[in-house]
């Protein structure tokens, strides 16, 4: 299984994507995460890439790649979450993974209204000794995780809103490109983390060819 999570921040990419991960055995690649460690170490690219990331803004091109590229034509199957962000990105992706000779095998797409986004991105907080992701009102850390539990940079209410805007914007838009490759399969992310999940679960056993949209 090669797939891609699509769908605006706060939709809960990251968390499936994890559980998902557990389940199946593939790999976790997160763009957001390999940007965040790669400014924790301090490396010159992680210096590059560190005021796009605080400002909300997208990360070029050229950066990103350097970042995702070695995961992504690993021998291994992976679930990737923060990649592509646009249209440029996409085929950017195309062209590597035939070079590879890698199939992409389904695109889903996480969907949320932006008010629901908005509340669930200002209750998230990180553990820091787990890596895990929870949220102050929806699914809060159990005991048995040590913490700290700390809230990303970008989790303010103005850089929320760029996040979104620039979702909204240039992201979106890859529905229509991944519904015309027939990989697309759309997700209503609005109910508790555990429906979506098994809803995720659902759609990935629609047989290859036939992907009904479940939203
Ligand atoms: P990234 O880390 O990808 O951040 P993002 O795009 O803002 O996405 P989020 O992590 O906010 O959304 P998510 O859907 O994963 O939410 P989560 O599962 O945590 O990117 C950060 C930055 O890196 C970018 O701004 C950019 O600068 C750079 N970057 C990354 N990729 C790039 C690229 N390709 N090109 C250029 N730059 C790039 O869920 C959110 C909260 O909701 C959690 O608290 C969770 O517990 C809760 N939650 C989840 N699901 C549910 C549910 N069903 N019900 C209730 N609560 C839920």
């Amino acid at each position: 299984m090669r797939l891609i999570m699509l769908g605006p921040q706060g939709a809960g990419k990251g968390t499936q994507a994890q559980r998902l991960a557990a389940t199946t055995g593939a790999l976790h690649i997160s763009t957001g995460d390999l940007v965040r460690a790669e400014i924790a170490r301090g490396s010159a690219l992680g210096q590059a890439v560190k005021g796009y990331n605080d400002r909300g803004e997208l990360v070029p091109d050229t950066l990103i790649m350097q970042l995702v590229e070695p995961a992504l034509t690993a021998p291994r199957h992976w679930i990737l979450d923060g990649f592509p962000r646009d249209e440029r990105q996409a085929r950017i992706l195309d062209a590597m993974l035939a070079g590879a000779h890698v199939q992409l095998d389904r695109v889903i797409v996480l969907d949320a209204p932006d008010d629901e986004l908005i509340t669930r991105l200002l209750g998230r907080r990180q553990s820091r000794s787990t890596g895990k992701v929870y949220n102050l009102v929806t699914d809060p850390p159990p005991a048995d995780d040590p913490g700290p539990f700390v809230q990303r940079d970008d989790d303010t209410p103005a850089d929320i809103a760029r996040r979104l805007a620039i979702y909204h914007r240039a992201t979106k838009p890859l529905e229509g490109y991944y519904a015309a490759q027939g990989l697309l399969q759309k997700i209503d992310a609005r109910g508790p983390i555990d429906a979506v999940a098994d809803d995720i679960l659902r759609a990935l056993r629609q047989p290859h060819g036939s992907r009904p949209t479940v939203l």
